[in-house]
């Protein structure tokens, strides 16, 4: 299932977010599905988000991710990720200053995933 979030000021799209839920392990990386208490485990993945450049540092970025992890809470997400090339400074300190763990990965382009588990946040 995709979601598509889009933050309006006076009627305008100023930011969005798009992520899909799906099984952890299975969908872009080439592992069997995580499971726990025999139950598969499900993960939001974000796989767009941004902000209109004359927006930016105004804590639209910050609201988008926040109401992600509400979202994907109630959407019975065990995680929160993201993977982000090193071109997008910006991003990765917004991930970092909210708390998400960050993991640099191997790749072609170096990249870094950032999780945020689901346990800790109020419905
Ligand atoms: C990443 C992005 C979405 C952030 O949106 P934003 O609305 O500007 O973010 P916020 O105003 O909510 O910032 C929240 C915090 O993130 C950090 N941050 C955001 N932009 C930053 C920057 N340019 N430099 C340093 N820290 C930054 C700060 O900690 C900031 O808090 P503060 O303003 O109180 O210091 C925006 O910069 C963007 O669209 N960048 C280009 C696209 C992109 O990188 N997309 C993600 C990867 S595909």
């Amino acid at each position: 299932m995709r979601y598509f979030l889009a933050a309006k000021r006076d009627g305008d799209i100023v930011g969005f977010l798009m992520f899909v839920v799906w099984d952890i392990g299975p969908n872009d990386r080439d592992h069997p599905p995580v499971q726990m208490d025999g139950n598969t485990l499900r993960e939001a993945k974000i796989i767009a988000f941004g902000v209109k450049e004359a927006c930016r540092r105004q804590g639209i970025g910050r609201a988008l991710q926040e109401y992600t992890l509400e979202r994907a809470k109630a959407l019975d997400c065990y995680q929160v990720r993201s993977v982000s090339d090193m071109d997008h400074p910006e991003n990765h300190q917004l991930k970092l200053s909210m708390g998400f763990a960050v993991e640099p990965m191997e790749r072609a382009e170096p990249s870094l995933a950032f999780i945020m588990p689901l346990s800790q946040i109020e419905k």
